[in-house]
């Protein structure tokens, strides 16, 4: 399948260097090529180019040829937290936060999470898949062409094998690229309530043993906070996961500055992710090392959380990613157009540094930036076409006008 989009104001978020993350003031340095071609072939973007410099490939020599009709370009979002896979929804604790209760006070008196497992257990494995694809076309239509999945909401072995069995299913769906975590440390099952340690155990001894057999994963996660794991633990399952071959990814400092950051970073996590309470030495932690700091400003503004201090890291000289954190408990969206704009407005990035963190950046924490996150010859052909736009940060200020007309993914239109 050869693919020519032609009539392209401005393709955005370009990257000729094959850089596999953006950090500092780079993010904002966002290349872009005017009054453009693109074209594809066999999932794969093949090349670009602008009509003032390089003439347009001929239209006959392909199978399709798409009009752009003077929109922007831009590659896929790459989403890398989310939790998409989770039965029914969660108003009642919305109204508890409407009422003034914290998202702390819901889980210590057996909310949050535990209600998620609740209703997943008795979900069967056909209905979870429906109801999660349905979230996963709709997150496609809005941009986003690669997307981490955490398990979590089953907190028994076989329970967190069916989420991981159904986020496979999702993967063999769509011709989106999909990365599974097993998220066993979410919380601790209400079977096993009063007894912490025996569920790390059970975690280490029997879960992360069957999730490497099956072969379904291939990050493990810990929720390392107050009132949920702590680091001893947290760095056991890390490293327990390790001996099977998966990478950490951390849910830390959202609720605490409880040493998660350090610990990601000793530990060699692919990303440590929220961090609404950060402190310098944080910061300090990540520089120089490999752990992509994620920060999930949906959640913050569901929560009515502070916001990670976004402008002291990048000043500082870090790269960071943005995701959507979708769930049903603290992000019931996977908007990543208003995780930009919310990053712009509320942790004053700029609209091309949001972008950075929602593309590339979120590539690196999923371990795919080689192949996604960029406009880039050789890379696959995920992206997306936009209605006409003044400038790209219209994209991100006119934040609920539908601007995403056509999507693309592996070189193909996607129509769900
Ligand atoms: O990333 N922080 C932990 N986990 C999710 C929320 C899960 C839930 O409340 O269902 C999060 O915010
Ligand atoms: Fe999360």
């Amino acid at each position: 399948m050869k693919l020519l989009v032609k009539n392209i104001a401005l393709i955005v978020g370009i990257d000729t260097q094959n850089r596999e993350r953006i950090c500092n003031g780079d993010m904002n340095n966002v290349d872009m090529c005017r009054d453009a071609w693109l074209t594809a072939e066999n999932g794969r973007i093949t090349g670009f180019g602008s009509i003032h410099e390089e003439k347009q490939p001929d239209e006959k020599d392909f199978d399709q040829v798409v009009d752009a009709k003077g929109g922007m370009l831009y590659p896929s979002f790459c989403d890398s937290h989310t939790h998409i896979v989770y039965a029914g929804s969660r108003e009642r604790e919305f109204l508890d936060k409407i009422h003034g209760l914290s998202y702390e006070e819901i889980a210590r008196n057996g909310g949050g999470i535990l209600n998620s497992a609740d209703l997943l257990r008795e979900t069967s494995e056909d209905e979870l898949y429906e109801q999660a694809m349905e979230r996963v076309r709709e997150i496609a239509r809005m941009g986003t062409g690669a997307v981490e999945i955490k398990s979590g909401y089953g907190l028994s072995t076989e329970s967190e094998l069916k989420m991981l069995r159904v986020i496979g299913r999702i993967k063999e769906s769509i011709p989106m690229e999909i990365k599974a975590t097993f998220l066993g440390a979410h919380a601790v099952s209400r079977q096993y309530s009063g007894r912490q340690s025996q569920y790390v155990d059970l975690v280490c001894e029997e879960m992360i043993p069957a999730v490497a057999e099956q072969g379904i994963a291939e990050f493990i996660d810990v929720f390392c906070d107050k009132g949920f794991f702590t680091i001893e633990e947290t760095r056991r399952m890390m490293r327990r996961g390790a001996e099977f071959g998966l990478k950490a990814k951390i849910h830390a400092n959202e609720l605490d500055v409880s040493g998660g950051v350090q610990l990601g970073v000793e530990e060699g996590a692919l990303s440590v992710d929220h961090l609404e309470r950060m402190g310098d030495d944080e910061i300090k932690a990540l520089l120089d090392s490999k752990t992509m700091p994620t920060m999930l400003p949906g959640a913050a503004f569901f929560l009515g959380m502070s916001y990670p201090p976004a402008r002291k890291m990048i000043s500082a000289g870090l790269g960071v990613a943005l995701a959507s954190d979708y769930n049903p408990g603290s992000s019931p969206s996977g908007n990543m157009r208003m995780v930009m704009s919310l990053a712009s407005i509320k942790m004053k990035m700029t609209p091309l540094e949001a972008l950075t963190a929602a593309t590339i950046n979120g590539a690196y924490a999923m371990g795919i930036s080689k192949d996604y996150g960029s406009i880039t010859v050789g890379k696959v052909a995920n992206f997306f076409i936009t209605k006409p736009m003044p400038n790209p940060e219209f994209f991100v200020y006119a934040y609920s006008t539908p601007l995403i007309e056509r999507v693309f993914l592996r070189g193909e239109e996607f129509l769900g």
